[in-house]
């Protein structure tokens, strides 16, 4: 199923289409906090399959906002009903990892050049890969996360239906709107410019460094892209059909997101500094 995007003429185009045929490099594209879209990546099949699932349990509850796929490899019965599932979940995992290898070999090697200039900081963290099914009917808001980590995220659409996004302004765009607005001069957030914005460390300042963070995008969140209390959008915006099977990756602290309906989707995230994953890392399927 192809990808479908309502472009705002208000906003940059940040919506790049690649394909797996392609074996260009995406690293310039992450670092210009663009959505690289992939169609077709999971085969129609694969999506039959795993839409034998619910997304509400009897109780109407959603049954699996944040589930391991690790965990659904081991034991698939606690959300799909055919075996096979487990097969394909980790074929996708590796799948998935492989690709964020392959195409960010440029944001590799700088990672690795900055390790041995002793210039990358924080935890190394594990690949994370979980599935979030749940019916999302209302739009979420628009928003930047707020991690102190600089996170890769492949979302994959597993449902037989499009997963529907919408994207505004980038952080560096909403940044230099906040200043045009004096927000940060007449508030206790402190300094506003990216170098001034301590990194994360293992420090004591970590935590004064994750509340800067954390104020940067939650400034920007309710200030330039959404008005909580109203329920409504502040910014222009593009909208994004992402089609069934397609996967797309994004910078989500740098680019802003907002969820307007969906059902079945998995979420690959690596957080640089990264372990990457190999088969060993994951259980035998049954
Ligand atoms: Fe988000």
């Amino acid at each position: 199923m192809i990808t479908r995007v309502t472009k705002s003429k208000d906003v940059r185009d940040n919506i790049v289409f690649s394909s797996l045929d392609e074996n260009k490099d995406l690293t310039q594209d992450y670092l210009d906090f663009n959505i690289v879209v992939i169609d077709d990546f999971i085969t129609k099949n694969e999506i039959a399959i795993l839409q034998d699932s619910q997304v509400k349990n009897a109780n109407n509850y959603d049954v699996g906002k944040k589930m391991s796929v690790t965990d659904l490899i081991k034991k698939p019965s606690r959300l799909f009903r055919n075996e096979e599932s487990s097969q394909i979940l980790k074929n996708m995992y590796l799948r998935l990892s492989e690709f964020s290898i392959e195409r960010y070999g440029e944001l590799r090697k700088n990672l690795v050049i900055s390790y041995f200039q002793n210039k990358l900081r924080g935890d190394v963290k594990p690949d994370q890969f979980n599935l979030r099914f749940r019916d999302v009917q209302e739009s979420e808001d628009m928003h930047l996360d707020r991690y102190s980590f600089e996170p890769l995220r492949i979302f994959v659409n597993l449902d037989s239906m499009p997963r529907v996004w919408r994207t505004s302004y980038d952080q560096i765009e909403c940044m230099s709107m906040l200043s045009r607005k004096k927000v940060f001069a007449t508030s206790f957030d402190g300094p506003v410019s990216f170098e001034d914005i301590p990194d994360r460390s293992d420090t004591k300042e970590t935590k004064i460094s994750k509340k800067f963070k954390d104020n940067v995008n939650g400034k920007i969140n309710s200030t330039i892209l959404y008005d909580y209390e109203k329920k409504e959008n502040l910014s222009p915006y593009h909208e994004i059909e992402f089609g069934s099977g397609s996967i797309w990756i994004v910078n989500t602290k740098r680019v802003s997101h907002q969820l307007v309906s969906g059902k079945r989707v998995g979420v690959f995230s690596r957080f640089y500094p990264a372990l990457q994953l190999t088969s060993e890392n994951l259980p035998d399927t049954l």
